[in-house]
């Protein structure tokens, strides 16, 4: 198959992105098929290639691992000055009507937020994953919970805000702590923030106002992290994570060796059962398809406490979609297949 694997954009992910994105071209390499790697928001070089020669370029190195920190994304708008407003750089879209499917390496807004996939429906162009509406259900925080309340799975008690300093000092003295505040709609952790007094709680708003201002603050529940992945409409082995210091934030999540991660996680068969049915229920009731990774919170009782669906799950080198469906028997390479023909269906 002729596939366009893309990736980057312009999203705080991007750089997560860009790690997927060469793990799965070069996978997809590897099982005989023709992958072309592009930056969604860079789009092609004019480096005089055709099109077609753009599936056999060279590859930067897999494995790469995520840089410390999430990118700049002013610097990374101001190094593609002049090219327009589009989210979509030179000759992405012309390469992409090429391929056979696209293989959505995005994470985060702009990719993993139901835009992309709606701007590919109307242009006929097959892309892997979730389609357009799950995809944006499943971006908002505050619209995922609802919906998944809704259905009796259980989830911490939140509110959604939308606020500017001016509102600080009243939503610190009104929302009780410890509590968790995240951007309604960011991935990876970014901007996420765990306040344990109500010290940390205004530092944490006034973060958030970085992401714009829109913010879930969800109660917080001590547990285990755990998280289950779906292929394929069915429930992977769940994966526990295990911080060496503080949460599963940006850099646990991509520093090689920052986290024990536990595949099948170490937990009774109850929990699992009940971990899988939950995350299949969430899969369910926003309407995704092929393939997403639900996180949970399983407290001491043994009740997992859904926090959020992955559309796009990560496919970097740390990631744990992969880990988990490797504890099937289902390698890196088999994996992203698997995508691409469910995609296809
Ligand atoms: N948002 C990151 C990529 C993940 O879910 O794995
Ligand atoms: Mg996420």
């Amino acid at each position: 198959m002729k596939i366009v694997v893309l990736a980057g954009g312009l999203s705080p992910e991007r750089n997560v992105s860009l790690s997927s994105g060469v793990m799965v071209a070069e996978a997809l390499r590897g099982r005989g098929h023709k992958a072309a790697l592009v930056d969604m928001y860079f789009g092609l070089e004019d480096d005089g290639k055709t099109l077609e020669d753009r599936f056999d370029a060279p590859l930067p190195d897999a494995g790469k691992h995520v840089d410390r920190d999430a990118p700049d994304l002013e610097a990374v708008k101001a190094s593609r000055k002049g090219k327009g407003k589009s989210q979509f750089g030179p000759g992405v879209l012309e390469l992409c009507a090429m391929a056979d499917i696209v293989f959505l390496a995005l994470h985060g807004q702009c990719g993993e937020d139901g835009r992309v996939q709606a701007a590919f429906d109307l242009m006929g162009i097959p892309y892997t994953g979730a389609g357009y509406l799950g995809s944006a259900l499943a971006m908002d925080k505050d619209l995922t919970k609802r919906l998944i309340a809704g259905a009796g799975v259980d989830t911490p008690r939140w509110k959604a805000v939308r606020y500017t300093e001016r509102d600080v000092d009243r939503l610190t003295s009104q929302t009780p702590v410890p509590c968790v505040v995240k951007p309604v709609d960011s991935g990876s952790s970014i901007g996420v923030s765990i306040a344990h007094d109500k010290k940390e709680l205004r530092a944490a708003l006034l973060d958030g106002l970085r992401f714009g201002g829109r913010s879930v603050l969800e109660q917080y529940v001590a547990g285990r992290e755990i998280q289950v992945g779906i292929l394929e409409d069915e429930a992977l082995p769940s994966i526990e994570i295990i911080p060496k210091s503080g949460f599963y934030d940006y850099e646990n999540k991509y520093q090689p060796g920052a986290a024990v991660e536990v595949c099948p996680a170490e937990i009774s068969s109850e929990a699992e059962a009940k971990l899988r049915a939950a995350a299949l229920k969430v899969y369910r009731t926003l309407g995704l398809s092929v393939y997403s990774r639900a996180d949970f919170i399983l407290d001491a009782e043994g009740t997992p406490w859904f926090l959020e669906i992955n559309t796009l799950p990560g496919m970097t080198p740390t990631s744990l979609l992969p880990q988990e469906a490797a504890a099937v028997g289902v390698d890196y390479a088999a994996l992203c297949e698997r995508i691409l023909l469910a995609s296809l269906e």
